[in-house]
């Protein structure tokens, strides 16, 4: 979707939002997605006007964070997207408190407390994306969810049209799920971490670099784990049990290394991964009478 509207442009120039044609293959780890305007917001305070202004014109939008858990359609999108930009700095600790922007790199936010003691965090190393997409999924790994340590969220919230802030035990976190409405938009979260020194973090955090390396496709392009586990059950393990590791459609292939991983060895486009997703589910609803859910976004027109 483009915006050409001169109105709109102006009203977005006075917002501070700047206005940026799009290749979301750009913007995802899967390297997969088509073309729109992207809408890039520097302030968290102009986002009620911003919605309210493509309310208003009827320009239809999505929120990006890190784009490392999104398979997005092909072609020109029917909606604009928006995210946001990073402030600096944008962790800021305060005793055991991490006040981190949505924005903000998981990774380095994971290092950057380890480095002044703080800890918790270590399973979260190797996941990609920022703090924003990791709260909104409840992101974990090796035992651990980031929703374990969340004291405050800052958000806008779509069913009141306002920036709030909602105390965690607002805010329900369950397995790679949360309370939040698919429209809200996460802007700041307080974490609370345990004091451990630096040396510790770091050990735990190369075991899980470790595992992650031995068991994971790093380096390649994917969103991660495409299926969220059944209860009890590993959705890799079973359709490795099925040999599907090397399926292909097109340049979409299920990970020869993570049977859960589904990768674009080239220039895959989003129909070919679908493709791929709906075969894989059927051939383990036909096996294990499992019907396996969707862990990655998906943002098909
Ligand atoms: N397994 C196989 N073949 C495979 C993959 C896995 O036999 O191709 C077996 C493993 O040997 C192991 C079991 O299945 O016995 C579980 O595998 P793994 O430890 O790799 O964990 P997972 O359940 O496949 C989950 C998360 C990952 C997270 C890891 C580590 C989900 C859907 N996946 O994977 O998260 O990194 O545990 O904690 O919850 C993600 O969310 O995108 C993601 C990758």
């Amino acid at each position: 979707m483009r915006i050409e509207d001169p109105k709109i442009i102006g009203a977005l120039s006075e917002l501070n939002v700047e206005l940026r044609r799009s290749s979301l293959a750009e913007l995802t780890s899967l390297a997969i997605g088509g073309t729109t305007d992207l809408l890039r917001i520097q302030k968290h305070e102009s986002i009620p006007g911003l919605l309210s202004l493509l309310d208003s014109h009827g320009v239809p939008h999505r929120f990006l964070g890190g784009g490392s858990n999104l398979l997005v359609g092909d072609g020109e999108l029917p909606w604009v997207v928006l995210q946001l930009a990073s402030p600096d700095p944008d962790v800021v600790l305060e005793g055991n408190f991490a006040q981190v922007d949505a924005a903000a790199d998981l990774g380095r936010t994971v290092t950057f407390c380890a480095k002044h003691d703080l800890g918790g965090m270590e399973g979260l190393i190797g996941v990609p994306g920022t703090v924003g997409g990791a709260l909104r999924m409840n992101a974990g790994a090796y035992g651990m969810q980031i929703g374990s340590y969340v004291r405050e969220v800052k958000l806008y919230r779509a069913a009141t049209r306002q920036i709030e802030i909602l105390r965690g035990e607002q805010i329900s976190f369950e397995y790679r799920h949360t309370s939040f409405a698919p429209d809200d938009m996460m802007l700041a979260v307080k974490l609370e971490l345990p004091s451990k020194p630096f040396k510790e973090i770091l050990q735990g955090i190369r075991i899980c670099n470790e595992k992650r390396r031995s068991s994971q496709p790093l380096g390649q392009k994917s969103a991660g784990c495409i299926f969220k586990n059944p209860p009890g059950a590993s959705a890799g393990r079973m359709i490795d049990e099925l040999g599907l590791k090397g399926l292909s459609v097109g340049d979409a292939r299920v990970s020869d290394r993570h049977a859960n991983f589904f990768v674009n060895t080239g220039k895959a486009s989003a129909n070919d991964m679908l493709a791929l997703i709906t075969d894989v589910r059927e051939r383990v609803r036909t096996a294990f009478s499992v019907e396996l859910e969707h862990e990655v976004v998906i943002w098909n027109a």
